[in-house]
């Protein structure tokens, strides 16, 4: 059975990106469109895109929609970029021409709650409104998780006689979930009947995520281990019990690497291709690497690296202690991320510190991402917690071994030694505390000197299949299930 399915998102590659949310909507809509379903997304028009991206076209497609006590009119753009797969965009400029998403010089957009209600009822309209009618209307993270909510008022509203799509929420992070002062409900224009502990109110505020939670007729999260953890207080940022009252609607689906845009033989950021039948390829990146960041260029020093947002989830602090307590032991280290500036200036003192050992480069530079991919021996990623993570899944490709804490999607898509000898292709520390995470660092450098082990971890690495295949099948399955209601 072919699906009609909508998607939302506030972020989508290549057209915007902050993290892992833009690159995993983008790959499930390429994923499902190609299984033969009819996919469309929506997402905002950000500042410049269609400049960027000529082929985004105005869609003759326009929205005036209540907010709060104003009307507020949007235009629709859209493209197509792959053959039964459509993006609408939503031109708001007042909302979303900014030169950020939703952080500036490190404070929140103060109109936060006004854009993303705003986006979530654009989305609705849509899901009711496009003249292919999705029969799946399938929103990411909170941004847009209010839609659920206002496709189940629509239903309510309309009772039999409703053609609203059935809703499933994906929580990308249960940390992020758009809470807003009590008053700001007044956006939605709903009745205040959904403002209860068991809607949109938490604690006496507005909750976009919970909203979703509730209100969707199906949710799922990033991986099976996350699905778990959330279900507790440690991981559930509050929302714990809400999710375990629906652990039965709830289930985990592990996130797939699109490998059009992430594989060693085809990635044109590389200075040099490389599969894992001839890896001197891997070796010339790293020379190149080397050179690139004012490291001294030698073959046999270890050289490892982390791409990511600097924040408390990532582990930045436990990766900072366990780096200054290991780096006499010799290795290379190369930072790539943005974020908390405590955390921007630690890294570049130590850069600065150890500077034949260590280079940091801040701010977000997604070819140097790829060259860092390609070029470490060691990928570092110490998260307290980590919903799925992709960028271990890109090392695996990459022969770049993850050291990784076991946490999350973490657990779940990185094999250690002592779980399975055979597919080991990555070194697991439970702890979360820098000596654990240096205790882990140690045991790389052990693999690093034996280099029939080394060869042995990156072949395995270099195998595993983390295509969307068999993901886009359990997404299928939830929508087949949701459309035969
Ligand atoms: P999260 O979404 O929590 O940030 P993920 O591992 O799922 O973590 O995804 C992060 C994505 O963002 C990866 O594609 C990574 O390469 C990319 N990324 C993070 N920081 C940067 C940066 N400073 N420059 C380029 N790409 C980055
Ligand atoms: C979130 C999570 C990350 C996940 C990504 C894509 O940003 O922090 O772990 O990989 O979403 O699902």
């Amino acid at each position: 059975m072919n699906l009609r399915i909508l998607l939302a998102s506030s972020e989508l590659f290549p057209y915007s990106k902050t993290g892992g949310l833009a690159d995993m909507v983008a790959a499930l809509a390429k994923s499902l469109a190609r299984s033969g379903q009819r996919v469309g997304v929506v997402t905002p028009l950000y500042a410049g895109l269609p400049r960027k991206f000529p082929e985004i076209q105005r869609a003759n497609l326009h929205l005036a929609l209540p907010l709060g006590p104003e009307t507020v009119t949007a235009e629709v753009w859209s493209t197509s970029p792959a053959e039964r797969l459509t993006v609408y965009f939503i031109d708001q400029p007042a909302f979303y021409q900014r030169a950020c998403l939703y952080v500036e010089n490190g404070v929140e957009y103060a109109d936060n709650a006004e854009r993303f209600v705003f986006l979530s009822k654009c989305v609705a309209r849509l899901a009711q409104e496009l003249p292919w009618q999705p029969q799946i209307l399938h929103v990411h993270d909170w941004h847009v998780a209010l839609s659920a909510l206002f496709v189940r008022s629509e239903r309510d509203r309309a009772g039999q006689g409703s053609h609203a799509p059935a809703t499933c929420l994906t929580i990308h992070n249960v940390a992020f979930q758009g809470s807003y002062p009590a008053q700001k409900y007044a956006l939605t224009n709903l009745p205040w009947d959904y403002f209860t502990p068991d809607g949109a109110e938490f604690y006496g505020r507005l909750n976009a995520l919970k909203a979703g939670i509730c209100h969707a007729d199906f949710v799922t999260t990033v991986s099976p281990r996350y699905a778990r953890e959330i279900t507790t207080e440690t991981f559930g940022c509050g929302l714990d019990a809400v999710l375990r009252a629906r652990q039965a609607k709830l289930v985990g689906i592990l996130n797939g690497v699109d490998y059009d845009e992430w594989d060693p033989e085809r990635d044109a950021c590389l200075p040099q291709r490389f599969s894992s039948a001839d890896l001197t390829g891997k070796a010339a990146n790293k020379a190149a690497l080397q050179k690139e960041l004012g490291l001294p260029v030698v073959a046999s020093t270890p050289l490892f690296g982390t791409i990511s947002r600097l924040t408390d989830q990532k582990g930045m602090d436990i990766e900072l202690a366990a780096l200054e307590e290991m780096l006499p032991a010799g290795f290379q280290f190369v930072l790539l991320g943005s974020g908390a500036s405590d955390f921007e200036q630690a890294y570049q003192v130590l850069a600065r510190r150890y500077p034949r050992q260590v280079a940091a480069r801040t701010g977000y530079d997604h070819p140097l991402a790829h060259r860092i991919e390609g070029g470490c021996d060691f990928y570092l990623m110490p998260s307290k917690f980590e919903p799925c993570g992709l960028n271990q899944m890109y090392s695996l490709r990459y022969g770049t071994i993850p050291v990784v804490r076991a946490t999350g999607g973490l657990d779940d898509s990185v094999v250690d030694i002592v779980e399975d000898r055979g597919r080991a292709n990555g070194i697991k520390f439970q702890e979360f505390s820098a000596g654990a995470l240096a205790k882990a660092i140690r045991k790389a450098l052990v693999l690093y000197a034996e280099p029939g082990l080394l060869d042995w971890y990156r072949r395995n690495a270099m195998a595993v299949d983390c295509s969307w295949g068999r993901s886009t099948e359990r997404y299928a399955a939830v929508y087949r299930r949701l459309a035969g209601r």
